[in-house]
């Protein structure tokens, strides 16, 4: 009978001070917005943690060089130096080369598509930088593969001449030794959001090449990474 007990009591509360009734409703107003606050703030939070638990463990971008074909190449004697008895390998032959790469991304995560926002594939001869391919951005789809294709062009690159003879020989012994690295910058987009900040991940191979001169054409014939 408590129930009935403070009935009474807020009647007779009611009757005495008029101007509690406003009051308890304004204290009410206050109270459900806390409410309404507190569950945004649940809500705000649970969203929070399930976008930074995805996004704390998304797999990463596998990228892999699925061919690498030399289109065409060519090793031109342009003493670059005068050969002195002091220099004993110097730059005195050009290359220029176009090569046809062939990547693959391929997007693991199940929930975040990813937006290549920058992806580059850089060829390396004897450790040294011999030229490079911009690829054009594109978005991609959960579990998505996409191959693309680009021509990467190697021009009046300056070499050694110890550089060029055994570049001649890997030539004709079917065999060219390149490095590589793939460089991607990456974004990840979960429904409509989409990270504002990157992630860049690199991949770095060996790789040994077929000479174009051989029967079946330059191909990619072995890759280390
Ligand atoms: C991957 O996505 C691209 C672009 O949306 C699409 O053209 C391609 O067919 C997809 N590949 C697979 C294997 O689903
Ligand atoms: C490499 O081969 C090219 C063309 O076959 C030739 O002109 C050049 O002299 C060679 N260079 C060396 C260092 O053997």
């Amino acid at each position: 009978m408590a129930w009935g007990h403070s009935r009474l009591k807020n009647d007779n509360d009611i009757a005495d001070s008029p101007d509690l009734h406003p009051r308890r409703r304004r204290l009410l107003l206050f109270i459900s917005c806390i409410g309404v606050l507190f569950l945004f703030l649940l809500i705000l939070t649970g969203f929070c943690i399930m976008i930074t638990v995805l996004l704390m463990h998304p797999h990463k971008p596998r990228y892999r060089l699925q061919d690498v074909q030399i289109t065409q190449l060519l090793i031109t004697n342009a003493p670059l130096q005068s050969i002195t008895a002091d220099n004993l390998d110097p730059v005195d032959s050009t290359l220029n080369s176009d090569i046809i790469v062939t990547l693959g991304s391929y997007n693991r995560n199940h929930h975040l598509d990813i937006y290549n926002s920058r992806l580059v594939v850089i060829l390396y001869y004897n450790r040294k930088e011999i030229g490079g391919t911009y690829f054009v951005p594109f978005y991609q789809e959960s579990q998505n593969t996409t191959v693309i294709q680009r021509v990467l062009y190697i021009r009046d690159h300056p070499l050694r001449h110890s550089e060029a003879a055994s570049l001649n020989a890997s030539l004709a012994n079917n065999a060219v030794h390149f490095q590589s690295k793939i460089a991607a910058r990456v974004q990840f987009k979960y429904g409509t959001w989409k990270s504002s900040w990157h992630r860049w991940f690199r991949v770095n191979c060996e790789l040994v090449l077929s000479s174009f001169t051989a029967p079946s054409g330059s191909h990619l014939l072995f890759r280390k990474c």
